[in-house]
């Protein structure tokens, strides 16, 4: 299974986000997964700003692109086709100021792209392109947001990874939602932990099981046997 895995938190060997994707690719793993990881963090790798240049190259039909606007899209059609190429994406990343991290939103806005990560049916709807790959997304919060807590309705992460995503075809991502990790008390963040490792555990489960079950399909098909 090809995972595009990215992290996106500014802590590094402190981060709860970043440990637990890593906890999530240590289970499918040990549950005889075949991985390869293509890793970005975007921390570090920043997909840049949407710049003017940017702007105006991106909603220029590719037939009407000057070599500037090509070179101004080279490295965001790189990075489309790095998603394109991937059975399954796992994106951590902590909630800041309600929302997503600021480098995964222009990591969004590199990789929404239309002729590559979404097209037009001959009706004019769009087709996102990433209906085939399995999708999670496992946020860190500091407080704690599930449904009854008074801070449920500031929630603006979930909503705009899920619009983001769906317009590109992801129709059925996974949350893992680890939280409260830093505004509770010890009990409460250690319980958050075990809840998230536990949610992990179950994806595992599930991811295994899928890709078992494509194996299988891949044998039968070429006529390949054990
Ligand atoms: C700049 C900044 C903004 C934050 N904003 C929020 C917030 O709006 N809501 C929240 O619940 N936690 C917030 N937090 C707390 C983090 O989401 C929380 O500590 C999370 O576990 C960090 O994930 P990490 O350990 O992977 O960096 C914020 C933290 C930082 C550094």
């Amino acid at each position: 299974m090809k995972i595009m895995h990215v992290d996106a938190s500014a802590k590094r060997e402190r981060s709860n986000s970043r440990a637990l994707s890593r906890y999530f690719l240590e289970r499918l793993r040990e549950q005889g997964v075949d991985l390869e990881i293509d890793y970005l963090d975007v921390t570090i790798d920043t997909p840049p700003h949407v710049t003017e240049a940017f702007a105006i190259a991106t909603y220029t039909a590719e037939h009407d692109r000057t070599p500037a606007m090509k070179a101004t899209l080279a490295q965001s059609d790189a990075l489309c086709k790095r998603l394109l190429a991937a059975d399954a994406f796992v994106f951590a990343m902590p909630m800041y100021n309600w929302s997503m991290p600021s480098a995964f939103k222009a990591f969004i806005d590199s990789i929404t792209r239309g002729g590559l990560t979404y097209q037009f049916d001959a009706d004019g709807r769009v087709v996102g392109q990433f209906s085939r790959q399995k999708t999670l997304f496992i946020t860190s919060r500091g407080a704690d947001l599930r449904a009854g807590s008074p801070y449920a309705a500031m929630d603006a992460l979930t909503p705009a990874l899920k619009a983001a995503f769906g317009f590109l075809g992801v129709a059925e991502p996974t949350f893992v939602d680890a939280q409260p990790l830093q505004f509770a008390d010890p009990e409460a963040r250690t319980a958050a932990l075990q809840r998230a490792h536990a949610e992990l555990d179950a994806v595992a489960s599930s991811w295994a099981s899928v890709a078992d079950s494509s194996d299988e399909d891949l044998t039968a098909f070429s006529g390949v046997t054990a």
